[in-house]
């Protein structure tokens, strides 16, 4: 990864996930961010699904996934074909998928700016969960992130931010996800 992105990668990180008392967490996460291997049985399911995750950002999230010190599902914004979600279920945690796999989004980064067909992504998201034997562990909420925040009730553990990518989308998400968290912790990849 370049520098930029590795940058805003970590300034993302510590930004949203560095509520004080997870200072020591994130604090580990940094320092071994390049001794997290994904284990490669795992990865080799997760890179069969088409997606944005490398394999370094893999092992982080895997790594996260074990070590986060609440029980609980997990609440991904943004799920494409799997990459992330794969990661925590095959972690042992329980993933709401929430994504709209339309072009009807702000940000169509994922879908080539519209080039790419989302019912594609989609019918491949749920190939990929059949592929990976994770039905059981991901339930799918098809729809903006912002739509569907109105109508959820469920808590989670963790909330992972990787739907639209700009500056309105991840704060309406913050905003409208945040409240679900027991204790308010969370991490993005935006
Ligand atoms: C960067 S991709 C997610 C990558 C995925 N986490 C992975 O590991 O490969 C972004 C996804 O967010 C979805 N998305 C973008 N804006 C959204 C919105 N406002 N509401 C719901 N989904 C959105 C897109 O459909 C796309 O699938």
């Amino acid at each position: 990864m370049s520098l930029l992105p590795r940058i805003k990668l970590w300034l993302g990180f510590f930004t949203k996930i560095s509520y004080q008392r997870d200072l020591p967490l994130v604090i580990s996460a940094f320092r071994h961010r390049h001794t997290h291997p994904i284990p490669s049985h795992i990865w080799q399911m997760i890179d069969k699904n088409g997606g944005f995750l490398s394999r370094k950002e893999a092992g982080l999230l895997y790594w996260a996934a074990c070590n986060w010190p609440v029980a609980g599902s997990v609440i991904e914004l943004g799920s494409y074909e799997g990459r992330s979600t794969g990661i925590f279920a095959l972690a042992g945690r329980q993933v709401y998928a929430v994504d709209a796999w339309s072009l009807d989004v702000a940000d169509l980064s994922a879908f080539g700016q519209g080039t790419v067909q989302a019912d594609i992504v989609f019918d491949r998201f749920k190939a990929n969960l059949r592929d990976m034997q994770i039905e059981n562990k991901v339930s799918i909420h098809r729809g903006l992130t912002s739509t569907v925040a109105k109508t959820w009730h469920q808590e989670a553990a963790i909330l992972f931010i990787d739907a639209g990518h700009t500056y309105q989308d991840v704060k309406s998400d913050l905003r409208l996800w945040t409240p679900h968290l027991p204790s308010s912790r969370n991490f993005t990849d935006a």
